[in-house]
Formats: structure tokens, C-alpha cells, sequence
């Protein structure tokens, strides 16, 4: 490894947290690009379990520095919290992290706006956290950087700014006054915490990478919630496509090596919106109970499905992925037949691509094709010929139909529970 971006093939939740826990035994630096704290990495270190929104998944490993780039919205109280509760458990932070001063901040105002919002019958099942309307602002050009809140006056005047603007809303839910003593109210004190965190991160990369050191780059959501490629408009504000990292954290397109789609046995979604595999029956409820899918940022229960080689092919393509890590494999043991949608149907059609329309992602049927189950124990296995046959041709299939080869099959929260299949990977020197 050299430059890796980490990024979810799906629609979150694919397991990123532990696969950079994983891989960034061997970076230098560890790096989000995009995306806040909408999400929930989880990572089992030491026998504890940790979830991260904000902060890079490599704080957990010693030594490594760790970026929160410019194309993340931050929100500074949550940040704070979550740094402090990282050195609550021994942690160490400070000195590790580099927070971009070019990051666009989410405050009070935005959360408002956000459960406003999800209200009314525009909802999409959003985390709350107000990642839409602060990337809202910074496109619209009216948002405020970390650069802008360390400076009281004009952080002061572009907060009011806001408010006025968006005071006919925000009025409807909470007056202006309770908003700015909101705001303010730990001002001073979080710009004080934040002065020896804020960084030049472009400048901070450019000097690594000259130095020829190791950068991951940890992706948030996954390429089905991308503003640009997913579900439109059931999907994130922010890009969590491969191409977003070069944007989100200040380096060119050739300094990218290698692209990591982390991808789930079968499939899962959180939030409103299309999923063509989802299972609402039994089997969806099997999933979601044998997996403990239910949402890290928010504890809603995930939405369940078979595994989608559309999204899939889709997915490899507009993120340029270049290996699979695939997890959670041994939730389908004892499973038979276990389904892959191969294609959909629609209006009489076949379709091999996944489509742009938002009425035939909603309306589209899955063409599947059944695979025998394979029964274990299958965890706990870490090399690949030891695999039931049946369980290692489900990954071929897989690989096959998504068009990228598997470098990794993850079994378990931790590390131990993996099976390395392209040797790069090794993350043990
Ligand atoms: P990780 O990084 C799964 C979903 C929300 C909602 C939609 C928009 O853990 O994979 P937002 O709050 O971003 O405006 O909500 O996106 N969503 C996620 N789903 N994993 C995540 O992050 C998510 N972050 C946002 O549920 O459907
Ligand atoms: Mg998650």
C-alpha cells in the first residue's frame, strides 16, 4: 500500500470501520474526505468497542495521524465530544489529529433544518445531524469554515447572517434568540480547544506523500447514498466516491494507487428509499438479527436484502474499484439457497445497469439466481481453502458478477476474523 481509498460499495454500513482499523496498521496517515458525523464506523480494539463519526478509524491504532480534510462537514460540540471521549479511554488525540481549516462547519442551525425538514413529506429518513443543509450552504455559498470560526467577529457576522436568511424556517421551530444562545453559548471555549487542531491538510499531504508515506484515505457512506450516483434524492449530500477523496482532502488524481469497495455479503440500507433486494419477510428479520443490523449513528433498524450484483457492477465502475473486501460472509451460513439479484426487470426489460430514474430504481424487479447454502462454522476460518466449497464459490460469484476481484473476506468484528486473499493486504509487517 501506498495511497489506498477505503470507500462503501453499498449503502453504508458495509464494515469500513474495521477495515481501515485493519489496513491502517501499516499507514502513516489516515484520512476523511467526506461526509460527517452522519457516520458510524464501528471498531472492536483491545476487546472494546468503539464507534467512531467523525474521527478517522486509524486513532485507534498508535502512532498514526490522523486528517479530518476539508470535504467533511465538521460539527465542532460533537467533535470535541468525541475527542474527549476517545482520551476518556485512554486514546491518546492530541498531536494525532489535523483538522482542515477549509472544512465546512455544522451548527445548531443546521440540525434544525434538518429535523424541519424530515417533518414534512420531503423526508428520506436523514440521521438528523444537519449534513444536508450545511453541504447546502457551503454550495450555496453561504457557509462557514473552520477558518471562519476561529475569527469571533466574522464568525459572528456570517453566523447572523444565516439566521436571517433562513429565519422564515427556522422561526417555525425555535426563535432566532434561543438559536444564537445555542450557538454561542461554548463559542469561546471550542475555538480555544480547536486552535491546536486546525491545520493547512493539503500542505500536511503534499509533504507526506513527497515522503513517500503510506495515506488511506477512509470513505464514509457508500457509492448508493452519493449525491451524484445513488438513490437520488434518497441519498447523502456529499460524494463517497473514490474520485471525492482527490476534492475532499487537497491531492491530485495521481497520487491514488488503489480503490477498496467495502462490500457486505448480502445487503443492507438505513433510511427511506429504493432497494430492489430488500426483504420485508422472515428472511429480512434473519438478516437483521443474525447480523445485528441496526444503525451505529442512530440504532434504527437497517433494512435487509439479498446481495444486488447491479448496485454492485454499478458500484465497482463509479468508483473505479480495483479489490473487494468482502464481510460479513458468515451471517449466510446455513442459508439455501442464498439469492443474487443478477439483473432486474422493468417495464418488460432487462436491465444489467443500474438506472438513473428514480421511478424505475422504486420500481424495478430483481432477477435472481440461486446459489447453494454452505454450513460451518465458517468463522473463525482465516485462510480461504478451508472455506466450504459452496461458500467459496459464492465469492467467485460474486466477484464475477461485480466485476472486481476479492483481496479480503472479513468474518467478524475482529481482526483476527479475517481471511486475506491478496497478499498487498497483509497488515501484519
Ligand atoms: P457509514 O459511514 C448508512 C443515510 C441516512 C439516510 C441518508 C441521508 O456508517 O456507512 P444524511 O444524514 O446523510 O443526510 O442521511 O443517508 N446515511 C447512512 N447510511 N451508513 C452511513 O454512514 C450513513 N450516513 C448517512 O440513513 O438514508
Ligand atoms: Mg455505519
Amino acid at each position: 500500500m501506498a495511497t489506498l481509498i477505503v470507500v462503501g460499495a453499498q449503502w453504508g454500513d458495509e464494515g469500513k470501520g474495521k477495515i481501515v482499523h485493519l489496513l491502517g496498521k501499516k499507514a502513516d496517515y489516515i484520512v476523511r474526505y467526506q461526509g460527517g458525523n452522519n457516520a458510524g464506523h464501528t471498531v472492536v480494539f483491545d476487546g472494546k468497542t468503539f464507534v467512531l463519526h467523525q474521527i478517522p478509524s486509524g486513532i485507534l491504532q498508535p502512532g498514526k495521524k490522523c486528517i479530518i480534510a476539508n470535504g467533511v462537514v465538521l460539527d465542532p460540540a460533537a467533535l470535541k465530544e468525541e475527542i474527549l471521549f476517545l482520551e476518556s479511554r485512554g486514546i491518546r488525540v492530541r498531536g494525532r489529529l489535523a483538522v482542515s481549516a477549509w472544512a465546512h462547519l455544522i451548527l445548531p442551525y443546521h440540525k434544525y433544518l434538518d429535523a424541519h425538514r424530515e417533518a414534512g413529506s420531503d423526508k428520506i429518513g436523514t440521521t438528523k445531524k444537519g449534513i444536508g443543509p450545511a453541504y447546502s450552504d457551503k454550495v450555496g455559498r453561504t457557509g462557514i469554515r473552520l477558518a471562519d470560526f476561529m475569527e469571533p467577529d466574522l464568525f459572528r457576522e456570517l453566523v447572523e447572517r444565516n439566521l436571517q436568511e433562513k429565519a422564515p424556517v427556522l422561526e417555525q421551530v425555535i426563535s432566532l434568540d434561543a438559536l444564537r444562545r445555542e450557538t454561542f453559548k461554548d463559542y469561546d471555549a471550542l475555538r480555544k480547544f480547536f486552535e491546536p487542531f486546525v491545520a493547512n491538510t493539503p500542505a500536511l499531504l503534499q509533504e507526506a506523500l513527497a515522503a513517500k508515506k503510506n495515506v488511506l484515505f477512509e470513505g464514509a457512506q457508500g457509492a448508493l447514498l452519493d449525491v451524484d450516483f445513488g438513490t437520488y434524492p434518497f441519498v447523502t449530500s456529499s460524494n463517497p466516491v473514490a474520485g471525492a477523496a482527490c476534492v475532499g482532502a487537497g491531492v491530485g488524481p495521481g497520487a491514488i494507487d488503489e480503490v477498496l469497495g467495502v462490500v457486505k455479503a448480502y445487503t443492507t440500507r438505513v433510511g427511506d428509499g429504493p432497494f430492489p433486494t430488500e426483504l420485508t419477510g422472515e428472511m429480512g428479520e434473519f438478516l437483521r438479527s443474525r447480523g445485528q443490523e441496526f444503525g451505529a449513528t442512530t440504532g434504527r433498524p437497517r433494512r435487509c436484502g439479498w446481495f444486488d450484483a447491479v448496485v454492485m457492477r454499478h458500484s465497482v465502475r463509479v468508483n473505479g474499484i480495483t479489490r473487494l473486501a468482502l464481510t460479513k460472509l458468515d451471517i449466510l451460513e446455513g442459508v439455501d439457497p442464498i439469492r443474487v439479484c443478477v439483473a432486474y426487470r422493468y417495464k418488460g426489460k432487462l436491465l444489467k445497469d443500474f438506472p438513473a430514474s428514480r421511478q424505475a430504481q422504486a420500481a424495478v424487479a430483481p432477477v435472481y439466481k440461486d446459489l447453494p447454502g454452505f454450513t460451518g462454522p465458517v468463522k473463525g476460518i482465516t485462510q480461504l481453502n478451508k472455506l466450504p466449497v459452496a461458500a467459496r464459490d459464492y465469492v467467485r460469484f460474486l466477484e464475477k458478477q461485480s466485476g472486481a476481484p476479492v483481496g479480503f473476506i472479513s468474518m467478524g468484528r475482529s481482526r483476527d476474523e479475517t481471511i486475506l486473499i491478496d497478499k498487498r493486504f497483509r497488515w501484519t509487517p
